[in-house]
């Protein structure tokens, strides 16, 4: 078991693009465990490679407690290859915004292609906190962070609390 360090806004390295693994061998494999573990021992749901300062296209989502057939997602090279015109807005949080969330509109139902630990291709409809939590991970490989979508007032607030939160855990 590993443990990475998670970026906390404003940290620069989050708003690196991630590239594209090759193909998920065993060392990606390897970086998806090691973001599982992170994100497990944060409490989050979802956790991007971007977010420890590794700029590839890696994401691992657990979102059992919402569906529990679901197993844990351990994804590389995600693409949205369709969003609904219909959008949703509710409350998100990230573990790079510690303790803070924000009501953001995102596309209601999507479809994905991703490779999974072993190398197999899927492409899935979602739809719901699944589509949202896709959307938001997918945004951390384009360097974005869903502080993006408020007012630049509210961002500033957003990272302020965050910031307060990070110096408070020291
Ligand atoms: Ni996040």
């Amino acid at each position: 078991m590993a443990r990475f360090t998670v970026l906390t806004v404003p940290d620069p390295r989050l708003r690196i693009k991630a590239e594209p693994v090759l193909q998920v061998d065993d060392s990606v494999r390897q970086l998806m465990n090691d973001l599982m573990d992170t994100m497990y021992a944060d409490d989050g749901a979802g956790l991007a490679a971007v977010q420890v300062g590794i700029p590839k296209r890696v994401i691992v989502m657990d979102l059992t407690d919402q569906y529990p057939s679901l197993r844990p997602l351990k994804i590389a090279n995600p693409e949205i290859t369709w969003r609904s015109e219909e959008t949703e807005i509710e409350l998100e949080g990230c573990l790079s915004v510690p303790e803070q969330s924000a009501r953001i509109e995102r596309h209601a139902a999507i479809k994905v292609r991703y490779l999974d630990e072993n190398n197999k291709l899927h492409e899935i409809n979602a739809e719901g906190i699944l589509a949202r939590c896709f959307q938001h991970e997918i945004d951390h490989l384009d360097g974005k962070v869903y502080i993006d979508y408020v007012s630049p007032l509210k961002r500033q607030i957003l990272i302020q609390k965050a910031q307060k939160v990070v110096r408070m855990r020291k």
